[in-house]
């Protein structure tokens, strides 16, 4: 399915400035395609207990689920004036899990597989009974 970057890449930017963080001040939104076309959103939300902070990945993983489920294809993450943020490790990991290895991310030069971000990468085919 065709994949409208622009349009991804506005959303996540839209969506990071509802985001609360009155902590570090970085607001991040986070904007994802699903398989079946779906698109969905999460932002971080930060917490007077600092090591509480939600990731945008998170919210956006989160909406996922609670839309129906499926995989993502594609996710760009963005702050409010639509600067390119990269997930951190904590997000490569749960969005490897919701998308898998081709999942492409949004970087500076265009998107990349998460692969190449989380090479090697730690899966449910790891655990006891799951290869
Ligand atoms: N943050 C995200 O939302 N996603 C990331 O991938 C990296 C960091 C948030 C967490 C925290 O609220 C703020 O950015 C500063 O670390």
């Amino acid at each position: 399915m065709e994949i409208d970057w622009p349009a991804l890449r506005a959303l996540a930017a839209q969506t990071a400035a509802s985001a609360h963080a009155p902590y570090s001040k970085l607001q991040v939104g986070a904007a994802g395609q699903v398989g079946d076309g779906r698109v969905i959103v999460g932002c971080n939300v930060e917490n007077a207990s600092y090591g509480l902070t939600l990731c945008a990945e998170c919210g956006l993983v989160s909406a996922l689920h609670a839309s129906g489920g499926g995989t993502i294809t594609a996710v760009s993450v963005r702050t409010p004036d639509g600067s390119c943020l990269l997930p951190c490790g904590r997000c490569r990991q749960v969005l490897m899990e919701a998308g898998g290895p081709a999942l492409l991310i949004d970087t500076e030069d265009g998107p990349v597989e998460l692969d190449r971000l989380l090479p090697s990468a730690f899966t449910q085919t790891d655990l006891p009974g799951r290869g």
